[in-house]
């Protein structure tokens, strides 16, 4: 099987920036499982489920058409069923809908295989909360991000708004507060450091500094 790179960590932590820049230095596909869940979610709600029914949720994912194009943040395009839905899957309140969804079996269950389909040559870096502990096992590096609740709104914040999408810091706070507690304290696929993982706290790094840890994991 093809190898593969497993990023877990917190909302805003800034897996995403990480994941783009290793696919790209080492020409790995790149799984954000994040997007899926969001999807999922976002497709759920557009259809009137009720986001507590799972198996229907299930059900919903198996038919859907999901399609990724680009490779930076700028010119991603996420296609459902070939429509251009990115805009909207990027709203902090599908994050919100997708770690609602997120904490049923039956979703998961939906979702794990979909996750593993993205295994292709030459290898996979994926991003997610359970990449390194369910997902992918066997990854041969598991990395986990993690950083400040504070410092993780203000990244976000200035994520969005470079998208154009308005948000006030205190909000985005309490949001990836709530959303870091059930992603932690859920029963299934709980967020956690996977055994082995590597454990890198970004607190304070620019971009560049994170990507220097990483790349003295990489070359370990
Ligand atoms: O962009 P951000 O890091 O805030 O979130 P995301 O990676 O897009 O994930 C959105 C939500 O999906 C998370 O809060 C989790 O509840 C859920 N999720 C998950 O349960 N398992 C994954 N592998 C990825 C995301």
């Amino acid at each position: 099987l093809p190898p593969v790179i497993a990023v877990d960590g917190p909302s805003g932590v800034g897996k995403g920036l990480v994941t783009r820049w290793l696919a790209e230095r080492l020409g790995f596909h790149r799984l954000d499982s994040g997007a899926l869940y969001r999807i999922l979610a976002l497709a759920g709600h557009r259809r009137d489920i009720d986001l507590h029914r799972g198996e229907q949720l299930a059900a919903l994912a198996a038919r859907l058409s999901i399609r990724f194009v680009g490779t930076t943040e700028d010119d991603e395009a996420i296609l459902v069923d070939g429509e251009d839905w990115t805009h909207d899957v990027r709203k902090e309140s599908t994050g919100a809908l997708a770690s609602l969804i997120a904490t049923q079996p039956p979703v998961r269950a939906a979702l794990l295989q979909q996750q593993r389909d993205f295994r292709e040559a030459p290898g996979l870096i994926a991003d997610g909360r359970d990449m390194g502990t369910i997902v992918f096992p066997d990854a041969r590096l598991k990395i986990f991000m993690d950083a400040s609740a504070d410092e993780r709104a203000q990244r976000r914040h200035k994520q969005l708004s470079a998208k154009g999408i308005e948000a006030r810091i205190a909000t985005l706070r309490e949001e990836i507060r709530a959303r870091d507690e059930r992603d932690r304290n859920r029963p299934i696929a709980p967020l956690k450091p996977a055994d082995g993982a590597q454990v890198v706290d970004t607190t304070g790094l620019p971009p560049a500094a994170v990507l220097e840890k990483i790349e003295a994991l990489l070359q370990r």
